[in-house]
């Protein structure tokens, strides 16, 4: 599959193939975002293993067993490998590991969604909660499915615009795992902060790719 195509009409997220200050600041996004992905993916694999204590709000959980377990398995590695999906010369250099990672990116977030959903159902915080993280898995597998048609279709453009939104989902890991102290730091019931990080975990995500898509944060001239 001639991924290398996918360049073509559009600008590349690692900022390959574009020169000067705007492609400088898209590979040191990338690396910034590589970076807390691959931390949250490899802390989060220690539940795999049975390291370290699972906190007592998702212990309480009704579904927790087996699905937790499912649910880190896809969604971890998931963003573990989405940061590498994104660098232009990998897909053009090696287009073959840019489809097997794809595909092994894909079946991660279809099992990690599913089993969110029904993580959500169990959420011991309560319906708010449910609702958010529910919502999430939901357009999640629905975004993620449509990223994966247009690659199989050969529509490349139309291909990373939907696997960028995919990866501002699967960000909300990150960004949970970023918000829980500043909830813990604020004089509100934690079980409050939590709900509301159900949804500020990723809308706000979601909008930042729809302006990116749209070029809102393009340098003019660049
Ligand atoms: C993007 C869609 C996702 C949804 C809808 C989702 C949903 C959920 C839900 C409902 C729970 C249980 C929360 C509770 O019982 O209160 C959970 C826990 C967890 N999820 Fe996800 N998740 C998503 C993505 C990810 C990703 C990408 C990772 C990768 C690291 C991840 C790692 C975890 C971990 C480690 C836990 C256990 C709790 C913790 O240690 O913070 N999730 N998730």
């Amino acid at each position: 599959m001639k991924l290398s195509l996918a360049m073509k009409g559009s600008q590349g997220v690692a900022g390959a193939g574009k020169t000067g200050a705007s492609g400088r600041s898209n590979k040191l996004g990338l690396s910034i975002v590589a970076v807390f992905s691959v931390i949250v993916a490899l802390v989060s694999m220690r539940y795999l293993i049975g390291v370290g204590p699972v906190p007592p709000i998702v212990d309480t959980n009704a579904f927790r067993d087996p699905w937790l377990v499912l649910h880190i398995a896809g969604a971890a590695t998931a963003l573990l490998v989405a940061p590498l999906q994104f660098v232009a010369q990998v897909r053009a250099r090696v287009p073959q590991l840019h489809r097997w990672l794809g595909r092994l990116y894909v079946v991660g977030c279809l099992v990690g969604g599913v089993s969110g959903l029904v993580l959500a159902t169990g959420a011991s915080s309560g319906i708010v909660t449910t609702l958010g993280f529910g919502s999430l898995s939901l357009i999640w597998i629905y975004v993620t499915t449509k990223a994966w048609r247009h690659a199989v279709a050969r529509e490349f453009v139309e291909h990373r615009a939907w696997m960028i939104r995919s990866f501002a989902l699967t960000f909300a890991a990150v960004n949970l795992r970023l918000y829980l102290p500043i909830v813990i730091a604020l004089p509100i019931a934690f079980e409050d902060g939590y709900r509301a990080i159900s949804f500020l975990a990723w809308v706000p995500n979601l909008v930042f790719a729809e302006l990116y898509l749209r070029g809102v944060f393009k340098r003019r001239g660049a």
